[in-house]
């Protein structure tokens, strides 16, 4: 008893403003040059950083995240937003681009639900849309999922995995901290 659910312990983390700092510069630019720009579905979109973005810059966008807090936030700025569990959640139409920001982790407990959340973002994409997949940097991991979707999800080829620098303070903390983040972009072909 006592113990917070995970969407609870991100509502209290989300009381702090802006606990990520702003849209990395790099995913702004990548977003900008996307022409026209149509829908995008942002997963597990916190406090709603990239969907702002987004939105600012002419995609219709969906957010989905477990905080409720999040999500209010995020719908106070005229975004659609869904409380629910990603990976749950049935996707309700085909997106130009799908974005997943420091929400996908592969660790052995999560990579079974990760994989059916792939295939249906696989089943989701427009022909030539974008899944966006940014995480810590960490070598393994790329290689687990490069390797993953070449075998699993061949319409969704990898186009780049570029390395981005973050330099943000946290909240409650004077110190700026560093983060090393790994912004993977896979556009989806016909399989052929
Ligand atoms: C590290 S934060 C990243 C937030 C946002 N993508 C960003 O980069 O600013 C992870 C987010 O994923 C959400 N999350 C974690 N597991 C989730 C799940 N199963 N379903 C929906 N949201 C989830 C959390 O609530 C949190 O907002």
């Amino acid at each position: 008893m006592g113990t917070k659910s995970k969407a609870e312990e991100w509502d209290s983390f989300y009381q702090s403003h802006n606990v990520f700092g702003k849209a990395y510069p790099e995913l702004v630019e990548f977003l900008k040059q996307i022409n026209p720009k149509k829908s995008l579905l942002d997963l597990g979109a916190g406090q709603g950083r990239d969907a702002i973005a987004a939105q600012q810059l002419g995609f219709e966008v969906t957010a989905v995240d477990i905080s409720k807090e999040g999500i209010q936030q995020i719908r106070a700025n005229g975004i659609r937003g869904v409380v629910d569990d990603i990976f749950n959640y049935t996707l309700d139409q085909n997106y130009q681009v799908i974005l997943l920001d420091a929400v996908i982790h592969c660790q052995p407990e999560d990579q079974e639900e990760e994989k059916k959340l792939f295939k249906a973002i696989e089943e989701h994409l427009h022909q030539e849309g974008y899944l966006l997949l940014l995480t810590h940097q960490w070598d393994m991991r790329e290689k687990y999922l490069e390797d993953l979707f070449k075998k699993q999800y061949p319409t969704l080829r990898l186009q780049f995995n570029n390395y981005i620098e973050h330099i943000f303070t946290p909240p409650q903390s004077e110190e700026e901290s560093i983060m090393e983040l790994s912004f993977m972009c896979f556009q989806k072909h016909k399989n052929q």
